[in-house]
């Protein structure tokens, strides 16, 4: 696969100034926003909703990688997808309650690449029965909910696994981390396989946003 694409997480943004946060980021190299939808049920914390997705939008032309960490995901599809998301992430947990290969459809339907995700705790072979029916692949390296956690390295073992699979097919997806990434970890994850990096205080908790994205890329 080509570079590696770094999608810096808002979560670690400064809220007080969110727009100016972005058009920082932009200009610093970011490829993709991320944005981190937490409902204090699936995770134990809130985070925000469609409507900051939305004003993030109008800040940015950068693709909006939208991670549901929400209990049915479904119901919500349809409001970030009108917010203007370009890809849609959700988790495979029973707890998030909604029919996943349901759900990965009506993403794609909607027009949105379609991502699906799991804990550090859950198996690979939860998704292995839905490998191909997304485009891509997050692999959590810490436990969904916050920011600022350390990277779990146990969590290699997926994205080879993942990277494996692709290997050997014409389609091939994205394989995201999420969680503790900074120049190390990105490393490591890179050369287990993982082609886009999501980190939120390795770039926003930074003087310069350039410095710490071109880190990132290992450059
Ligand atoms: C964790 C979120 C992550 C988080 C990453 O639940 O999904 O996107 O914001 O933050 P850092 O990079 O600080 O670990
Ligand atoms: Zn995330």
């Amino acid at each position: 696969m080509g570079k590696v694409i770094i999608a810096p997480s808002i979560l670690a943004a400064d809220f007080s100034r969110l727009a100016e946060e972005i058009h920082r980021v932009e200009a610093a190299g970011a490829d993709w926003i991320h944005c981190d939808i937490m409902d204090g049920h699936f995770v134990d914390n809130i985070s925000f909703g469609p409507e900051v997705v939305r004003l993030v939008r109008k800040e940015t032309s950068l693709p909006l990688d939208v991670h549901l960490m929400i209990e049915h995901a479904d119901r919500y599809v349809p409001r970030f997808v009108k917010a203007g998301a370009n890809s849609i992430t959700v988790h495979v947990e029973p707890e998030a309650d909604h029919h996943v290969v349901k759900t990965l459809h009506q993403i794609r339907n909607a027009g949105c690449r379609a991502g699906l995700t799991l804990n550090p705790d859950t198996p690979f072979q939860m998704i292995e029965p839905l490998l191909g029916k997304f485009d891509m692949l997050l692999v959590m390296t810490v436990h969904p909910g916050f920011g600022g956690q350390p990277f779990r390295a146990d969590q290699m073992e997926k994205v080879r696994r993942a990277a494996k699979w692709n290997q050997s097919r014409e389609h091939q997806f994205d394989i995201e981390v999420d969680g503790g990434i900074n120049p190390k970890t990105a490393q490591i994850s890179v050369e287990n396989g993982a082609n886009v990096l999501v980190a939120g205080t390795s770039i926003f908790r930074s003087n310069d946003y350039a410095k710490a994205i071109r880190e990132l890329r290992g450059e």
